[in-house]
């Protein structure tokens, strides 16, 4: 390891970066369209279920994982999960569990960005668009401007080379002159931008002649009343989905963040502090603007919609509004500064990777990933201009494994690793330095207990429904009989299971160079 670990440099950076880590296109993309669609107000019932009995417990984890791993001079899952694991087994099967974890981590950091950096950069494309009113033109389908804006070689690469550039810069910029400074500038900035929207959104009034009833507030009354007979197992789901992916647990990035902490810095009301600001922006700030509007114009049957709701139904309605350009150009940037301090977080997971495995420093290491980035990031881009389609099925296939499904294996890897391994060692090690103590009840309660087995039902359920809907079939339901797109989620399928298997084999041996007399003998050497 020849990384001489960089910290914090002040607390309010540190917790600006925890939440600017969670906040991010979920927040403000992925909610409105999943809570309109399952149930409004009755969605908020799995959905703070979920908060509370799996996201809370899983941050705090995750937070004291990480914590732990920066003291042993790693940033990385992998390790992470070794040295905590082999408190309760034998090296030899605690590098088993270490090994899949680093693997997974590796997938969902490497290829959750794949796509995600392009939506970036579809923000930062659709910020130019609205200011210089390119789609205001009330006879353009938005529909069919946004399958021109994927198809378009020149705005797709342009904006996302930018998206990564600017990611690039920020993490050659290392801890402290990079990230914290990013999350100070861009975290204020998405709250300000977040109210301003709010503000013109309340205003609207009843924009739709035809149904003066169509208001904000009524959009408002929409997305917080239950709609009961929507809520069903699969909304269920959603919201366990919806819970992972927002707090960005099931990642390896939240630890990655607090292994730069000091070993006698806080976790606990940092953890629950990084929480309370990304519900703040999802359920406050992301719940009303994009549905709201879209109520007030297209009433009930028009806020359904699902990724189209930001890039297709909204331009359609900023065009509508006073000040369409501004607000227009104001939402697109407030996602792609969202999306920025996200996907920074997944891009220093891999630099911290590349820097704990080889000699490289963080400058080089940072080159190495925006060029992996690239390499990964090109199917995305290319399936759309290549097929003429817009169904991006590569995106799809690659989103159901690394933005769902492996962030349950890794959260519950995680949970059983601290709760069932680490034991009764993981509430002190929770707790060190805290300006609040998690009792031993809620530990034993939550985190040995109700956490673990709630996420083993929940890989259950999911893996069940997933089968059950031909998700892992040779040729998936979703992409039956379609021969273009067929060969776009194979390579989907081949690319995210190449990078686990490579993932499991650097995390492996990166193990086994750190850990080498203790995996020789099969016997805890180094005491924690
Ligand atoms: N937590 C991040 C988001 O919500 C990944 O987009």
């Amino acid at each position: 390891m020849s990384e001489k670990r960089e910290n914090w440099g002040s607390k309010l950076g540190l917790v600006l970066a925890m939440a600017g880590n969670a906040v991010g296109l979920g927040n403000f993309w992925r909610y409105p369209y999943q809570a309109a669609k399952n149930g409004g107000g009755a969605f908020m019932l799995p959905y703070f279920g979920a908060l509370i009995l799996m996201g809370i417990p899983l941050m705090l984890v995750e937070w004291s994982l990480g914590r732990m791993g920066g003291k042993y001079g790693h940033g990385t899952l992998g390790p992470m999960v070794y040295l905590q694991a082999r408190e309760g087994v034998k090296p030899k099967t605690a590098i088993i569990l270490g090994s899949l974890a680093g693997g997974l981590a590796l997938g969902v950091t490497l290829l959750v960005n794949s796509y995600y950096n392009h939506i970036i950069g579809w923000t930062m494309g659709y910020t130019v668009l609205s200011l210089t009113g390119a789609y205001m033109d009330p006879e353009i389908s938005t529909g069919g401007f946004f399958v021109d804006y994927i198809q378009n070689p020149g705005l797709v690469f342009g904006f996302w080379l930018l998206a990564l550039t600017v990611l690039l810069f920020t993490a050659m910029g290392g801890i402290q002159k990079g990230v914290e400074r990013m999350a100070k500038i861009l975290m204020p900035t998405i709250y300000v931008f977040g109210i301003i929207l709010i503000i013109r959104t309340l205003t609207l009034g009843s924009p739709n002649p035809a149904h003066p009833d169509w208001t904000p507030i009524a959009g408002l009354n929409f997305i917080w009343s239950p709609r009961w007979a929507d809520l069903n197992w699969a909304a269920t789901m959603a919201a366990c989905g919806q819970i992972f992916f927002t707090l960005s647990i099931g990642m390896g990035i939240i630890c990655n963040y607090a292994s730069y902490l000091k070993p006698d810095d806080d976790v606990v009301l940092s953890g629950f502090t990084t929480v309370a600001l990304n519900e703040l922006a999802e359920v406050i700030l992301g719940g009303t603007i994009a549905i709201p509007i879209a109520y007030a114009f297209l009433g009930p049957d028009g806020v359904g919609a699902s990724i189209g709701l930001s890039f297709i139904a909204l331009p359609s309605l900023f065009r509508e509004m006073g000040f369409g350009n501004i607000v227009g150009a104001l939402w697109f940037l407030l996602l792609s500064f969202a999306g920025l301090t996200s996907a920074i977080a997944m891009y220093n997971y891999l630099v911290a990777l590349i820097m704990e495995n080889s000699s490289m420093v963080r400058k080089n290491a940072s080159i190495a990933v925006f060029i992996g980035y690239i390499i990964v990031g090109l199917p995305v881009a290319l399936e759309p201009i290549l097929t003429k389609t817009a169904d991006l099925m590569y995106f799809t296939e690659v989103d159901n494994w690394v933005g769902n499904y492996f962030l349950f294996v890794l959260g519950l890897i995680e949970i059983i690793v601290t709760g069932w391994l680490f034991r009764e060692k993981g509430l002190p090690e929770i707790n060190r330095g805290g300006y609040w103590q998690v009792p031993s009840w809620f530990y034993k309660a939550f985190i040995q207990f109700l956490t673990p087995v709630l996420m083993i039902v929940v890989l259950v359920m999911y893996t069940i429904d997933t089968a059950k809907a031909g998700y892992y079939k040779f040729i998936p339901d979703f992409v039956a009989g379609n021969d273009v797109l067929i060969p776009w989620v194979q390579a989907g399928r081949v690319v995210v299971f190449g990078v686990v298997a490579i993932g499991c084999w650097v995390t492996y041996n990166s193990i086994k160079r750190s850990y080498k007399e203790e995996l020789e003998k099969n016997e805890v050497i180094i005491r924690l």
